[in-house]
């Protein structure tokens, strides 16, 4: 029995803010940042649209793509960092929109490898008959939890959404090859929003002290992520006993260009099998590897049966590999 991806989409917000935009709005240059991130430019979504929003729009792109009907999706899964509210959870907006009336639904918060834990999840639910087609949602607003007063992380973040329904399918041999996850508790505070949690909830003294949006470590995010990924990607392919070269499409997680050719380097993949659209979209977080899976296909890069490599690292610490046969 196969299961293959059936139907992909994405969306990402019309409005763009280049480099030159975030200039004028804190201490950088086009140069800075593009040199030490790849990152040309970023989009951001509107005040009155959230992540759900674009979720569904996404979710209704990937649907058209797989020729079905909402009514058929058995499981809805959302992954972010950004959720419409603490609750109700996002993955129930999604499912109203798209008629889902037949699916349960749940979130996902594993930061950035949130597409790669929805993936480990929908693999394991479509191995019972009786789910059909399962819809997974990457989607981020994360310009609203964006200090855009800090250089640091200003420049790196950037919303969108992307979405993927796998399906099972008995006439063909996809599915999941190998996959790593990981979570590691001890590197908790060098990525985090601190508050509007249970530990420090919302008040006047966390909104003064600029709480509610991201803090990170930089330098140190960099040399774990490095490190981590390129772990996660060596053990799936050690499992499968294959090579990087047999590989042809690795989706890492888009945060930064310099991350991404680490990993690349040293798993031994060449440049043209390496997926880059964080020029594009900046770091989007959950979203990324469900847009950047969205563009290989339309773009033709990818396609039903290709062994593709998926790598991602976040907040939580969390990271993880997922290789497939598309
Ligand atoms: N413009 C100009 N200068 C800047 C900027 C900026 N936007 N930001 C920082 N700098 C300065 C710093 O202040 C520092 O100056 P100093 O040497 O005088 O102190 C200098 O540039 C170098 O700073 P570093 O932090 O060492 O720069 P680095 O090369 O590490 O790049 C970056 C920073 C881009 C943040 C990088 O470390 C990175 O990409 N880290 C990983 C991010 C990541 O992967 N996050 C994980 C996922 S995110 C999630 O889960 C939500």
């Amino acid at each position: 029995m196969g299961i293959r991806i059936v139907g992909t989409g994405s969306y990402i917000p019309e409005k763009v803010l280049t480099n030159f935009d975030l200039q004028k709005m804190v201490d950088t240059s086009d140069e800075w940042i593009q040199v030490r991130t790849g990152i040309v430019e970023r989009h951001i979504a509107p005040d009155d649209m959230c992540t759900g929003d674009m979720a569904v729009k996404a979710a209704e792109k990937a649907l058209e793509a797989a020729g079905i009907d909402g009514s058929e999706i058995s499981a809805v899964i959302v992954a972010t960092t950004t959720p419409d509210y603490n609750f109700p959870n996002t993955a129930s907006l999604v499912q109203r929109s798209i008629g889902a009336v037949s699916a349960f639904g749940f979130d996902i918060s594993a930061a950035c490898s949130g597409m790669i834990y929805s993936l480990e999840l929908a693999y394991s639910l479509l191995l019972q008959k009786k789910y059909r087609y399962v819809l997974l949602c990457g989607a981020e607003k994360l310009s609203c939890i964006t200090n855009w007063q800090d250089r640091n992380t200003c420049v790196l973040f950037g919303d969108g959404a992307g979405a993927v329904i796998l399906g099972r399918d008995d006439s063909c041999d996809s599915g999941q090859i190998a996959s790593d996850l990981h979570i590691d508790g001890n590197y908790r505070e060098i990525l985090q929003m601190p508050a509007g949690g249970s530990r420090n909830p919302a008040s006047h003294e966390t909104v003064e002290k600029r709480m509610h949006y991201i803090h990170m470590l930089g330098r140190e995010t960099f040399k774990l992520a490095v490190n981590a990924m390129t772990g996660a990607c060596r053990k799936v392919l050690a499992d499968a006993g294959m090579e990087g070269s047999q590989v042809k499409l690795v989706i890492p997680h888009q945060a930064n260009k310099r991350i991404i050719e680490a990993v690349a380097q040293r798993i031994g993949v060449q440049k043209e099998q390496v997926f880059i659209n964080v020029n594009k979209y900046g770091n989007t977080s959950a979203a990324s590897i469900a847009i950047c899976i969205d563009e290989a296909f339309r773009g033709g890069l990818l396609r039903t049966g290709d062994v593709i490599l998926l790598v991602a690292f976040g907040s939580g610490l969390t990271w993880g590999a997922q290789l497939l046969r598309a």
